[in-house]
């Protein structure tokens, strides 16, 4: 997964939902222009912090990823991690307009092998006309779903 995150974060602005201990961050930044991550819990944060700090392409925020987001972006690359469930349009139209047009939103941790139907998150990801989007199997047992935010007209 961190490995399919570094080939498209490849010079792009990136921003992540959810930092936790910083590992994928950290990943990202060898490729990534800039870096904006978000964790809301503090001792996480702090961790991260330490992990992330000889890297002055990445900005850790503490806080609530919408809160902290809502004025940032657009992005070329969203990591959709912490924070998404449950989905809900008002949430989903957040993490939308984080995306610049051309832009990639990405989520992993889906298990292989579902249906679209009922399942919330691959019903906003996979149903949205507004992306062109599909799931790769990124090991045996972790799909991922992997969507561009299409150019208007
Ligand atoms: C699966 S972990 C993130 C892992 C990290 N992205 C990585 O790959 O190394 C999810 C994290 O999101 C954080 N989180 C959950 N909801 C959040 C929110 N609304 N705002 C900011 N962080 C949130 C959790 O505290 C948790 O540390």
């Amino acid at each position: 997964m961190q490995a399919v995150l570094r080939v498209l974060a490849a010079g792009r602005d990136v921003a992540e939902m959810g930092t936790a201990y910083g590992e994928t961050a950290a990943v990202v930044a060898e490729t990534a222009r800039s870096v904006v991550t978000v964790e809301r819990d503090p001792e996480r944060a702090a961790i991260a912090r330490e992990r992330l700090a000889g890297f002055d392409n990445v900005e850790l925020l503490e806080g609530d990823v919408y809160d902290e987001l809502r004025d940032r972006g657009p992005f070329g690359l969203v990591f959709v991690d912490g924070g998404l469930r449950p989905v809900d349009p008002a949430r989903w139209e957040a993490i939308f307009a984080l995306v610049e047009p051309g832009g990639i939103l990405f989520k992993d941790d889906m298990t292989p092998g579902r249906p679209v139907e009922g399942d919330e998150v691959r019903e906003f990801f996979l149903r949205d006309p507004r992306l062109v989007a599909t799931e790769i199997l990124v090991t045996p047992e972790m799909a991922a779903i992997v969507a561009v935010k299409l150019r208007a007209g």
